[in-house]
């Protein structure tokens, strides 16, 4: 049997997502294949493409940080699992294709009666700002969150588990993204027009409890500035690295990854150095994931429950078909997209 996936055999732009047609993978010892229903596109698959995230696959690779898709052979020794189940996985890479086998162990049940581009946005984005939230930031109702690109996969997220979690919430976007935030129970402060810092004192007085910080570079230390004393930024991306979809550093074709370990340590240590009693605190899901595996099953789980429970409601910005990730990645490289870019599977052939 055929499949499609996507690949990218070059670092570089959109124009390097290429679809082939080959034979369908067969899933090994303790593998499962799953039909793949939905794939989350997110800014580490656009960095990977760039080659400068940390995760960067050597080339050839399929993109996709996330699935959910349908249980459709098991491979010898598995057992516990069922074939027709959805579930959901973070295979990191892999996840624009019509078929992956993964372990047996990476895949998350999914509730009955969950639509899968909703379920896939959780997977990612949602376990990513659950873990801020609980595990790095410990919020507890009441405090007050800073949260930057507001309107985005994360972001969105972010306001959404805030708000099931009592806080008080202010977040930087654009303008196209002012009334997502508000939706969604923010502030909005308008990032181009606004300075975030004079606005969140003008309005607090002495500052927000904590700041997630996805924008990276020397974004976090003005974060900083909007803690009151005690407070910490959970750091956790480099959105500011790219623009336009296209390489940040201009050194097309070569795999050139951050280095994000010096730059946390530094950043840490900076922390506590300055006068104010704020940390900042970095955040990985997938060193998380490594070395915490339960925790994150744990975590997705929880995830999936509240939207079992319609507590949170993901923003999906755009449906699209698998076919259409070059379209996909140009989009969210452009900027302006609220919520979440799903690929959805199109049946052209009906497989099963
Ligand atoms: N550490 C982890 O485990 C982890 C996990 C997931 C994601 N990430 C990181 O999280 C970041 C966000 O990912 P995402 O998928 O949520 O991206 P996204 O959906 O593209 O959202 C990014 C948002 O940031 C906004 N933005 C851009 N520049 C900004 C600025 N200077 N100030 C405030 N907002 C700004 C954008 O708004 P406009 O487009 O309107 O300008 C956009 O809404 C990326 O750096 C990604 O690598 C890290």
């Amino acid at each position: 049997m055929l499949h499609r996936r996507v690949i990218v055999d070059h670092y570089g732009g959109p124009e390097e997502l290429r679809v082939v047609e080959e034979e369908c993978p067969e899933p090994q010892e303790g593998e499962v294949r799953v039909r793949v229903l939905a794939a989350g596109v997110s800014l580490p698959d656009v960095m990977m493409r760039e080659g400068i995230h940390p995760e960067t696959p050597t080339l050839p690779f399929t993109p996709g940080w996330d699935l959910v898709g349908v249980v459709e052979r098991l491979g010898a020794g598995v057992s516990g699992i069922e074939t027709g189940r959805i579930v959901a996985a973070l295979p990191i890479h892999g996840a624009y294709a019509e078929y992956v086998c993964l372990p047996k162990d990476e895949l998350v049940p999914v509730p009955a009666g969950v639509d899968p581009a909703e379920a896939v946005s959780l997977v990612l984005n949602y376990v990513t700002a659950y873990q801020m939230l609980h595990h790095s930031a410990k919020v507890r109702p009441g405090q007050r969150a800073l949260i930057h690109g507001a309107a985005g996969g994360v972001g969105s997220a972010l306001l959404q588990l805030g708000r099931v979690a009592g806080l008080e919430m202010y977040g930087t976007c654009s303008a196209r993204g002012a009334a997502a935030v508000s939706d969604l129970g923010g502030i909005p402060i308008d990032y181009q027009k606004q300075d975030f810092v004079e606005e969140i004192r003008r309005r607090t007085g002495d500052g927000v409890d904590v700041v997630f910080d996805g924008i990276g570079g020397s974004h976090m230390w003005r974060s900083r500035k909007a803690l009151r004393r005690g407070g910490r930024v959970v750091v956790y991306g480099l959105t500011s690295s790219l623009r336009g979809g296209r390489l940040a550093s201009g050194r097309g074709g070569q795999r050139h990854r951050f280095h994000f370990l010096p730059v946390y340590a530094l950043t840490i240590a900076g922390g506590w150095l300055l006068p104010g009693r704020k940390r900042m605190v970095p955040y990985s899901i997938q060193w998380l994931k490594r070395r915490n595996p339960d925790r994150f099953r744990q975590d997705l789980t929880a995830v999936l429950d509240l939207l079992q429970q319609q507590k949170i409601k993901p923003l999906i910005a755009q449906r699209l078909p698998l076919a259409d990730a070059r379209r996909a990645q140009e989009l969210l490289g452009q900027g302006g997209v609220n919520g979440k870019i799903v690929l959805l599977r199109d049946d052209r052939s009906g497989a099963a």
